[in-house]
């Protein structure tokens, strides 16, 4: 039995007692397994300051890990992306079709020196991090030169290439999201690294639990959301001691709403950094094809997600991660009014709406064209719809 603070129960704890008159609260039992947001709500808010609990019977106490401390956010940062919200995207050093020629050799790279970083921590071997964070400068120079060329190409996965491109793809999309938000290169390689890191706790989990096809059983499902305290813990002896990548391997399933795990952290205590996690980490899992289920086409899933912005992202952070992947991301599949279909290559720096696209196929005679450049801001044409590439049976080699 331990007495603990009210400020340290959790859902999921058994309250075997609790310290103080009846009268104090408005519990008709006082031993209960607390299994909603509001009791525990309720009790804090009461004039009770200390339970005890039962650990045999509920959860136990955890070391809950810290939050990066506000003070890294560059000052008045948040002033200034909003007013920069109306401005433009990032620019970009290279083309969108020169960047692909160097960003094919990193994608090709970085599945073997995942694969190998995962291995380790799975069969508990010292992991090599070098690697990994020369891996990260590679994949932060070429999203600074261009933003959208790799993240373009790790778009297309598979269920067996998931679990290793998904830590490149949300690594390119913290760096090319930070890049949108002004930050320092320092800044961009600690929030790339995070994005590589942060499913880590993923490899002490058993593989037919990752690998299962069907939905998982409630039970399963608590026993993945341990992956993200699991990652800390393993990062900590991996010798990892950068406060922003413990706070977003920790904490990148928190929500806003405060309906996130493991902490149900509410939203004035999720750093900037792990809601950045949060954004890209969902945009990838919901973008890719999975073992048990397919990916969504990349125009709905950025529309899905603003949706959902109010109870999962920071608001501030997703409206700077629509600029970086833009309401047509690159590789978003669109028809135009024309009538030919089209992929976006390229956002425009000053309109969402407008992107370059190349045209490869008419629908009004059902034929392949020669692929044409269109550059929507100055051609006349414009998107009519975003189109699934599934219905098409088109493939992202056409790009
Ligand atoms: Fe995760
Ligand atoms: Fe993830």
């Amino acid at each position: 039995m331990k007495k603990i603070s009210v400020d340290d129960l959790r859902i999921g704890m058994f309250v075997h007692e609790i310290c103080g008159s009846w009268m104090d609260h408005p519990f008709w039992v006082s031993s209960f397994v607390i299994s909603d947001r509001n009791d525990l709500i309720t009790l804090q808010k009461s004039s009770i300051r200390e339970v005890w609990i039962d650990p045999d019977k509920g959860r136990d106490t955890e070391p809950s890990a810290p939050v990066a401390s506000p003070s890294l956010v560059p000052s008045l940062l948040m002033e200034t992306i909003k007013e920069a919200r109306a401005i433009k995207v990032a620019t970009q050093k290279t083309s969108f079709e020169d960047e692909l020629v160097l960003a094919r050799g990193i994608h090709a790279r970085s599945r073997g020196v995942i694969h190998s970083l995962l291995t380790e921590a799975r069969m508990d071997i010292p992991v090599n991090l070098t690697t990994a964070q020369h891996l990260v400068e590679d994949i932060c120079n070429s999203v600074l030169r261009n933003s959208e060329a790799l993240i373009s190409l790790l778009h297309a996965k598979t269920k067996k290439t998931y679990p290793y491109l998904h830590a490149v793809a949300v690594c390119a999309l913290m760096i090319a999201l930070g890049k949108q938000m002004g930050f320092d290169n320092n800044l961009l390689k600690r929030l790339g690294m995070a994005g590589l890191l942060l499913d880590i706790g993923k490899t002490l989990l058993p593989l037919s639990l990752l690998n299962k096809q069907a939905r998982l059983t409630d039970e399963e499902f608590e026993m993945m959301k341990s992956h993200p305290l699991l990652g800390y813990h393993l990062l900590q002896n991996l010798g990892i001691d950068d406060e922003i990548i413990l706070d977003v391997c920790a904490h990148h399933h928190e929500r806003m709403d405060g309906k996130g795990y493991p902490d149900w952290l509410p939203e004035e205590k999720i750093s900037i950094y792990a809601n950045m996690g949060t954004c890209c980490d969902v945009y990838d899992a919901i973008t890719s094809e999975r073992s048990y289920k397919t990916g969504w086409a990349l125009g709905q899933a950025i529309r899905k997600m603003a949706e959902w912005q109010e109870g999962q992202f920071n608001r501030t952070v997703f409206h700077a991660f629509v600029r970086t992947v833009g309401l047509y991301p690159s590789g978003t599949l669109v028809q135009l009014k024309s009538g030919r279909l089209a992929y976006v290559v390229e956002q425009h720096p000053g309109s969402l709406m407008t992107p370059k696209v190349k045209a490869f196929y008419s629908t009004r005679q059902n034929v392949f064209i020669e692929p044409l450049m269109l550059d929507l801001s100055k051609c006349g044409d414009t998107i009519l719809n975003v189109e699934d590439p599934a219905k098409w049976n088109f493939k992202a080699s056409h790009l």
